[in-house]
Formats: structure tokens, C-alpha cells, sequence
């Protein structure tokens, strides 16, 4: 049962929906208040009343039940306390009989959520600025499918534009097949860099000009080309491997060299663009932005108009009743600026379209900058920590088994989680130790807790004690505690869905974590009367299933053993 929906569909207000009760219902810190509340404070406006009386009034408006055994008015709080037992036999039933599925549903059946994430940039560096995106987009894209939406994946490539001429233009002069072969991603990237310092006019024309000769279907200029996407692509599949992420398209923006003409000619027809100085644009004055650029004065395109081609393509092809682009706050206007363009060529889609937005990422031990030479690179900073983790781990535990594994997971669990746990809007800055941290706000805290959890669950294994997964007992404070977060779990992947925030379902983690490491160490497990064990093991087994459930959802792996 979902309690919150539960209470939920009990209090009646004018005017609120149910949903946004369910919403605004918490869980109080101090649970001898009650084990959930509402603040009426929302409330006292639309009403004209105190949230002292609106509570007051609505608490003789709830009758108890076999759920609910207790509801209170507290100072503008709706208290409700919940029947314990109740509780505790639904979410471990729950959890017993739904398994890896725990906390998904198929409200989403039927509705695909096209997201464009990672989208990286061709023969350009994979570097710690894409972390973000990454991991966000993997996260989201599993938590919409978790949630029966069908999630379609779009790396929408950075491989079209005039440093594809730089490039060749730099291979010509300097470049060696078997070189770049070789050094692959990095190799290409050295001969763009080496280009952008050494250029002159006569080179920047040429490479104008082999950029011309992609665009008009030249077949050497178009071979090496693909010879350069082909080795970054391979490149950054092995990190998308090793960060468990999948895309279902690889449209990136020269699928789109075919499908700008038609959008110009829509704009066009629809009055809407406007020339200044030679160049195609938008007007967008009258909605507070800068013109929305559509051609150069020599006819070229624009990140802008490939983006309105995608938009339009997307909606045919997926039919999206979303649209997603996990990309830095530095886009902000760029699409606000597409977004408004589509709704004034008349698609009421364009409301569907959603940029979610993050902050930066830095590390600590090392700024990040673009300039030349100074990029942190992805790969990098996913290596260094999983060999941090291997030598943690091997201090910690010497005797254990698959120490590259386990270190593999912990090590890039942290990168990850390290991206995921504040609301994405932030800046933060990456710090290793933190993020290896066993006692902190981290992955490595929450697999490590998983590890205890199995542990305990292989040591009553190991000594012939059989439990029934969905036993049921009286719970008691940490018990009930610790229930009442499993009991949440599937609430908060819907919400993490609703903002686009993953980072609910990461402090979900390391909170249930927390109150599970509390009931460990107040309550004998093993040691406990036989009704009170089975009951014990069978909320370490709940807990270990949700916190897997969680993490997995994440992108991040559960080690048997740490
Ligand atoms: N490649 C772009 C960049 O690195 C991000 C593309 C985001 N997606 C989009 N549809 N514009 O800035």
C-alpha cells in the first residue's frame, strides 16, 4: 500500500487535489508526533482560515481505521499515526512478492519519454563536464522505464560543424593513420588542438573548405570523417559501459543536414522569419529574449535550427508525450529560445519539452577548465577512483574475494552517486575522499550497508534458519522507523519522475540506509527470540531488496560482499 495515497484519499480540502496532498504529506522528523503530517499552512489562503483551525477541522473530518489508528491537530499540522503492524505486514508482502520490481508501476503504459543526454562531441575530449549529463539522463531513463513509460534514449551527437574541416585539415597536414588508430579519442583531439594553435588564415580557409566538401558528399572527406566519429564512438562506449549507460538512437545533429530545409521553409511560410544583416532569424523581442538565430548570412545552419529539425523529427517518429534535454544551465536560453520558436510555428507539443537543467561539476584537487591541455577527462577521474577504492577496500577487508570487481563498483558507484546526490541545479565540486567515504552521504555507506544486510541474511543462511519473507510482527520505534522508509520507496521514484530529480531516490538511499544501520545496531538479529528473528531477517531482506532496487536505478551495483 501506498500510504501516502492512502491517507491521502481520507482528507478532503476545497479546491486541493488529491495528488497534491499525497504531496505535501512528510514524513516528521520526530516520529512521536505522528508517522506522517500534513502542514496546513498551504491551505489558509484559498480557505481564509488559521492552519491551526483548518487542522483542527479537518481532524474531526478523519475517522480511524484498520490503517490509520490515530489522527491529531498540532499546531497546523494534520498528525496521523499509522496502525504498526498494519505496516509492517504490507511492506514486507509488498516488497516479499514484488522483488526487483519494488517501486516500479505502470502508470507510464502507454507514453514514451524521448531524453537527450551525454549527446558528446565528436573528436572532442569526453571530459568531467559530461559527467552530469551522463548520469543524470541514465538515471532518468531508468527511472521512466521503472515506471512503465517507455524511455527512449538520444545521444544527440556534436558532429556537424566547421571544426570537422579543422580536423581534416589538421590529419592532412600532421595526422598518421596508424598514429591515430592507435591513440584513438586522444589522438584526434591532440590534432584539433594542435589546429586551433597553429591556424592562419590560408588554414582556417581550408578548412572551410573540407568542411564544404563534407557537406556536399565528398567521399574522402566524408570517410574520414566517419573514421573519426567511428573512434570516439568506441571510445566512449567502453565509459558508457562501465557507467551502465544505453542510448536507443545516436541521432546526433548531422542526421538532421536533410531535414533543416523543410523547418526554413516552415518558418518562412509562417511569417516568421525575419533577415538581419544578411542572416535568418526569429524575433523574439516581444518575449524578452535575443533573436533566435536560423541562417548565417552565407546560409549556414545553426545549433538552433538542428535542434528545431530534432524537435520535429522526435514528435513524429516517438510520438513523445515528453521530451527531455538533460543539459548544463549555460543552455537556458538557447532552449527557451527553440522552445518558444516551436510554439510559435503553432505545435501546442512544444509545451511537452522540457530542459532539465544542472549545475557544474568541478574537482576539488584540480579546477576544471576547457582551455587547451588542462581537461579533466571523464575516463580519467572513473580510474583514479576506482583504484582509491581498491586500496580502501584492501585495507579494510584484506581476505576479500574479487577485490578489482567489488572496487569496480564502488569506485564508479562514487563517481556516480557523487553527480546524483544534490538537486542537479547546484554546482558541486568532486572530492574523492568524500566520495569514498564508508561513513558518509555516499554510495560506498549504502552498498556497504547492503553488504552488512547480506551478510546477516547468508550467516542465518549458513546456520539452517528459515524465515518467511513477508513474516509480520509489532515493530518497534527503529522497526517502524525503518518500515515506514521501505514503505516510501515507491512514492519517491515517482516524485524523483515528476522533477527530474534523481536525487530524491539517492537520499532515499543513504536515509534508509541510516535508519537500517540503527535498527542493526539497537536490535539483535540473530540472536533474537524466534518470532522476533524471523521478523528481523525478513526487514533485513525487505531492506537489502529496496536499497538494491534504489541504487539499481541509479546505475549503480550492489557487491555481495565488501
Ligand atoms: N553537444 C552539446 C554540447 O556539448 C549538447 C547537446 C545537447 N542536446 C541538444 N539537443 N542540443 O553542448
Amino acid at each position: 500500500m501506498d500510504y501516502k495515497q492512502y491517507i491521502a484519499q481520507k482528507i478532503n480540502v476545497e479546491g486541493v487535489a488529491q495528488e497534491e496532498i499525497a504531496s505535501l504529506l512528510a514524513v516528521p522528523p520526530d516520529s512521536a508526533m505522528g508517522d506522517f503530517a500534513l502542514p496546513c499552512f498551504r491551505f489558509a489562503k484559498a480557505l481564509r482560515k488559521s492552519p491551526v483551525i483548518i487542522a483542527q477541522e479537518l481532524a474531526k473530518t478523519i475517522a480511524p481505521d484498520e490503517v490509520v489508528a490515530e489522527v491529531s491537530a498540532v499546531n497546523g499540522y494534520l498528525n496521523f499515526k499509522v496502525n504498526k503492524a498494519g505496516l509492517a505486514a504490507d511492506v514486507l508482502a509488498r516488497i516479499a512478492r514484488e522483488g526487483a520490481k519494488y517501486g516500479s508501476s505502470d502508470e507510464g503504459s502507454g507514453k514514451t519519454v524521448c531524453i537527450d543526454y551525454s549527446s558528446v562531441n565528436i573528436a572532442k575530449p569526453f571530459h568531467i563536464g559530461h559527467l552530469s549529463t551522463t548520469v543524470l539522463g541514465g538515471a532518468l531513463y531508468r527511472i521512466f522505464n521503472f515506471l512503465g513509460y517507455r524511455a527512449v534514449g538520444i545521444n544527440h551527437l556534436g558532429d556537424y560543424g566547421t571544426q570537422f574541416g579543422k580536423l581534416i585539415s589538421a590529419y592532412k597536414r600532421w595526422g598518421n593513420r596508424e598514429e591515430v588508430e592507435r591513440g584513438g579519442i586522444h589522438a584526434v583531439n591532440a590534432l584539433y588542438v594542435r589546429f586551433n594553435e597553429e591556424a592562419d588564415e590560408a588554414m582556417e580557409a581550408e578548412a572551410r573548405e573540407y568542411f564544404r566538401l563534407i557537406e556536399s558528399g565528398d567521399k574522402e572527406a566524408n570517410d574520414l570523417f566517419e573514421w573519426f566519429k567511428s573512434l570516439t564512438l568506441a571510445y566512449v562506449e567502453k565509459i558508457y559501459d562501465r557507467l551502465h549507460i544505453r542510448f536507443d538512437s545516436y541521432a546526433g545533429e548531422r542526421f538532421y543536414t536533410d531535414k533543416m530545409a523543410p523547418v526554413v521553409a516552415e518558418l518562412k511560410e509562417k511569417g516568421l522569419l525575419k533577415e538581419s544583416n544578411g542572416a535568418q532569424i526569429v524575433d523574439l523581442e516581444a518575449y524578452g529574449m535575443p533573436p533566435c538565430l536560423i541562417l548565417r548570412s552565407d546560409g549556414a545552419s545553426l545549433y538552433a535550427t538542428r535542434d528545431l529539425a530534432a524537435a520535429i523529427y522526435r514528435k513524429k517518429t516517438y510520438d513523445f508525450y515528453k521530451c527531455l534535454y538533460v543539459v548544463a544551465y549555460q543552455q537556458n536560453l538557447h532552449f527557451k529560445q527553440v522552445f518558444k520558436v516551436l510554439e510559435l510555428m503553432g505545435y501546442d507539443w512544444a509545451k511537452d519539452l522540457v530542459h532539465v537543467a544542472y549545475g557544474m561539476v568541478s574537482l576539488e584537487d584540480g579546477a576544471m577548465s576547457t582551455r587547451k591541455g588542462k581537461v579533466v577527462w571523464l575516463e580519467d577521474v572513473i580510474s583514479r577512483c576506482v583504484e582509491k577504492a581498491r586500496v580502501i577496500l584492501e585495507e579494510k577487508n584484506p581476505a576479500l574475494e574479487n577485490k578489482d570487481a567489488v572496487a569496480e563498483t564502488v569506485g564508479v558507484g562514487a563517481v556516480v552517486f557523487g553527480a546524483l546526490y544534490n538537486s542537479k541545479i547546484k554546482d558541486i565540486t568532486f572530492s574523492y575522499d568524500k566520495a569514498l567515504n564508508f561513513d558518509g552521504e555516499t554510495s560506498v555507506y549504502v552498498q556497504y550497508t547492503c553488504a552488512r544486510a547480506a551478510s546477516v541474511l547468508s550467516k542465518a543462511a549458513a546456520d539452517g534458519i528459515a524465515f518467511d519473507e513477508a513474516a509480520s510482527g509489532t515493530p518497534n520505534a527503529q522497526e517502524a522507523e525503518l518500515l515506514k522508509a521501505l514503505g516510501d520507496f515507491p512514492a519517491t521514484v515517482r516524485e524523483a519522475a515528476e522533477k527530474y530529480e534523481p536525487s530524491f531516490v539517492a537520499r532515499w538511499c543513504v536515509d534508509t540506509a541510516k535508519l537500517f544501520n540503527k535498527f542493526y545496531f539497537d536490535c539483535k538479529i540473530l540472536q533474537a527470540e524466534e518470532d522476533v528473528r524471523a521478523f528481523r531477517l525478513a526487514l533485513t531482506k525487505a531492506t537489502l531488496t529496496a536499497l538494491t532496487n534504489g541504487l539499481g536505478l541509479l546505475g549503480i551495483g550492489v557487491p555481495e560482499k565488501m
